[in-house]
């Protein structure tokens, strides 16, 4: 069964085209955090659910379960390498985000400490990020595809959509694509 609407011919490239999503997603918090839109609690909200399940829980765990240990296997090093780094940002990440979210929990009763709140950590967040992007799309996405066969290209692109299934079900992509354009679109 086909879930994912978009067709790539390598892991790397499906991968890069997680980030140019992401990347939607990252306009809008840099509009957020700017100021210069502002948003509702209920965006900021799409937005974290959006963080958490297409940004980590699809995207990143793809690297950290499939990828990165792939590269490890054909000798790239985790330790004091590009993987280790990608790991720590990965975490980091993570940080920020429940910052968020809990910030959004306080959002009813305490409303204007809850956008400080979120506005720090989405900050935080989103120049982590925009440099993370930079350092796979330009530094180890070039690594992997020197080091992968076009056969192992196409194993682990089969292994990101199994991966997609089990982690979001199918269909839920869309509903990911989905928020990433209608916040791009509240971002102008
Ligand atoms: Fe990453
Ligand atoms: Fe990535």
């Amino acid at each position: 069964m086909e879930s994912n609407a978009q067709h790539f011919e390598t892991a790397t490239d499906a991968l890069k085209g997680d980030h140019r999503i992401i990347e939607k997603v990252l306009g809008f918090l840099e509009k957020a955090t700017s100021g210069s839109v502002d948003a509702p609690f209920e965006a900021w909200s799409k937005a974290v659910d959006f963080i958490r399940n297409f940004a980590d829980r699809c995207h990143h765990l793809r690297e950290e379960k499939l990828l990165f240990p792939l590269l490890e296997s054909k000798g790239i090093p985790v330790e004091g390498g590009p993987i280790g780094m990608m790991l720590i940002e990965h975490d980091e990440g993570r940080g920020y985000v429940r910052g968020m979210a809990e910030a959004l929990e306080r959002a009813k009763a305490e409303p204007q400490a809850a956008k400080t709140v979120l506005i720090e950590n989405a900050g935080a967040y989103l120049r982590m990020l925009r440099q993370h992007i930079l350092k796979e799309d330009e530094v180890l996405f070039m690594m992997a595809e020197d080091a992968l066969s076009e056969e192992e290209q196409k194993t682990l692109l089969r292994e990101f959509e199994e991966h997609e299934e089990r982690e979001l079900g199918t269909g839920v992509h869309e509903k990911y694509l989905k928020i990433a354009e209608e916040l791009e679109a509240l971002a102008g």
